[in-house]
């Protein structure tokens, strides 16, 4: 993975309202490290960070606090993936097609996700896990945001896709994130997207009813279990 290169492009149609859609939104998508950050870039995320996720912090049992978020995005193992666009009428497309795209960092910041390559606990019953293994691989997303006017078009799902890609492509065996409760829509569209309550995700409330926890750890396995593998080559091995 190579800090700051384009990854991957995709072009979204506006056919929501439309047969024939007034724009399309060119997306690029590039990559970008920890260390890569300046201020300008930290500036223009932690806007798009504060717009969408300070109100449902300002809910939470945590609280919104900026300091933390910045700390979390400097320390060297985030990586985040930018989604610049640039929004173009049908037209202005047919002239510059198969022309090149904008260079990374020139278009608005439509959306970003910011992650991680990492270990995390994992439950006894996992399926992932192996015999032993305590903690289990994997990309933890940190965040997926996106600014408001370009939220149902696709990008958020063009995200996580990349997002899932650079993880197989490292070996991880999944994708997790933590989203609250509150968030209802969010937690709609990972649903979609085949995210499901992680088994180490912690109960929502006590035995009385009183709340626990304000979030949900979700997850999605971009392996198959090892065990059922071996398990279906040899089906007299018995599952630890
Ligand atoms: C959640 C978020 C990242 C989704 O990104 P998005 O670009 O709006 O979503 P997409 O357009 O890519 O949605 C893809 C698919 O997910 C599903 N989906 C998206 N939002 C949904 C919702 N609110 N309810 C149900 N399904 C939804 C749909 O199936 C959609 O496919 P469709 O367009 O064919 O119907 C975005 O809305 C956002 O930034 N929200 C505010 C910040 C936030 O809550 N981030 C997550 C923190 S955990």
């Amino acid at each position: 993975m190579i800090g700051g290169a384009c990854v991957t492009c995709r072009t979204i149609s506006d056919t929501s309202h439309t047969a024939s859609p007034s724009f399309f939104l060119r997306i690029e998508v590039s990559v970008t490290f920890a260390h890569e950050l300046n201020r300008d870039l930290e500036t223009e995320i932690m806007k798009l960070l504060e717009l969408n996720m300070r109100p449902l912090y300002d809910q939470s049992a945590q609280g919104w606090n900026r300091r933390e978020k910045l700390k979390e995005m400097r320390e060297a193992p985030s990586r985040f993936l930018l989604a610049r666009a640039s929004v173009r009428t049908r037209a202005e497309d047919a002239l510059s097609e198969g022309a090149n795209v904008s260079a990374a960092g020139k278009g608005e910041l439509v959306g970003y996700t910011m992650f991680r390559l990492d270990f995390e606990e994992c439950d006894e019953d996992d399926p992932l896990r192996l015999i032993d293994e305590q903690d289990i691989e994997l990309a933890y997303c940190y965040e997926l945001q996106v600014a408001p006017p370009y939220r149902g078009k696709g990008v958020g799902q063009f995200l996580l896709g990349c997002l899932e890609d650079i993880a197989k492509a490292s070996r991880m065996k999944k994708v997790m994130l933590t989203a609250f409760l509150h968030n209802r829509s969010a937690l709609e569209f990972y649903r979609a997207q085949g995210y499901t309550p992680d088994l180490i995700s912690p109960q929502e409330t006590d035995g009385d009813g009183h709340t626990i926890a304000d979030y949900q750890i979700l997850s999605k396995a971009l392996v198959q279990p090892a065990r059922e593998c071996i398990q279906r080559a040899r089906p007299h091995v018995q599952s630890q």
